[in-house]
């Protein structure tokens, strides 16, 4: 539904986007995840033909951008971090003026306009002016004015950056429901929880693709499966012991914990158990060493930055 092919983008003597290959399938949420200036914004200003491609090319719902820009409008729909609403008109009446502009057939727009508020929950608030409304709710009219013309794939920038955490769950609970009609959304984010919450799929993005995956696949990608026993005391007999076993693929010491990276946690605990055991070492319990997305994004970014 989105693909680029070495998408570049100049301004000037900066290059902000490089080497871009992305391809993103029909009806999948795909977090766009990256720091500030990364290129995140300038990216979706090229997808929805805002401004020009350097080099490479993309396709947006089937048209190359730059060839089929109006094909393009039709079916792609833009949020940005501002929800450009008009404060001083009803919920109704913004999104009135927008189905307009967006071209939704006149016979059809009352029909979209209440099937928007209905899903918004704002049916029974369409008549009150939209300055009243919270800054959750504004973004959520704001996402749905995007897509009164039913456009297939949905660019959002940044759409929580401004909001509180009660808001932006809201939105976020939003977007996951927008799951069910098989759209295509592009979520721009440098909030990793936001990005490991709602997205089938994570691209890391500085300025070019540095790793791409599901939540759970970026996590093991780079972390192998790390178990931890912690122990009332730890003696070198245990640790040498350990480091002795072919399947442990490394052993870090904290405290009274060890961390231990190994290929079939499940096959070998029970026999590392009773090495410990037998080796005097008490232990006190044992658990799963998670990483969150954060461990692997600062990872991949900060290994970037350095190299
Ligand atoms: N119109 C512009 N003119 C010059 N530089 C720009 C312009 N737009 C963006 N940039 C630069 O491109 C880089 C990427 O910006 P942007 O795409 O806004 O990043 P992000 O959205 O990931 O924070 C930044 O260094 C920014 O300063
Ligand atoms: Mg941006």
């Amino acid at each position: 539904m989105i693909v680029t092919e070495n998408l570049k983008r100049d301004f000037g003597e900066l290059t902000a986007v490089e080497n871009l290959n992305l391809n993103v399938s029909e009806g999948e949420i795909y977090g766009f995840l990256g720091p500030n200036g990364a290129g995140k914004t300038t990216t979706v200003r090229m997808l929805s033909c805002l401004i020009s491609i350097t080099e490479g090319k993309a396709f947006v719902a089937g048209n190359e951008v730059g060839k089929n820009n109006t094909e393009i409008r039709k079916n792609t729909g833009l949020v940005t971090e501002n929800p450009g609403l008009y404060e001083n008109l009803s919920a109704y009446m913004n999104l009135k003026f927008y189905a307009s502009l967006y071209e939704v057939p006149y016979s059809i727009q009352k029909k979209q306009i209440e099937k928007y508020l209905d899903m918004l929950g704002l049916s029974e608030r369409k008549n009150e002016l939209v300055g009243k409304f919270s800054k959750g709710m504004k973004q959520k009219l704001a996402i749905a004015k995007a897509l009164l013309h039913e456009p297939k794939v949905l660019f959002l920038d940044e759409p929580t950056a401004s909001l509180d955490p009660e808001a932006s769950k809201i939105v976020r609970d939003f977007i996951s429901s927008l799951k069910e009609e098989k759209r295509t959304i592009f979520l721009c984010t440098h909030n990793l929880d936001e990005a490991e919450k709602i997205c089938d799929r994570i691209g890391i993005f500085n300025k070019t693709l540095i790793e791409e995956g599901s939540p759970a696949e970026l996590k093991s990608k780079l972390f192998g499966q790390k178990v931890v026993f912690y122990l009332k005391k730890i003696n070198d007999d245990i640790i040498s012991q350990l480091k002795s076993l072919n399947y442990i693929n490394d052993v870090k010491i904290s405290g009274n914990q060890l961390i231990v990276e190994i290929e079939k946690p499940k096959e070998k605990n029970p026999e590392i158990i009773r090495m410990i055991v037998n080796s005097g070492g008490e232990i006190v319990y044992v658990t799963k060493l998670k990483h969150s997305l954060e461990e692997v994004y600062f990872n991949l970014v900060k290994g970037k930055n350095n190299g």
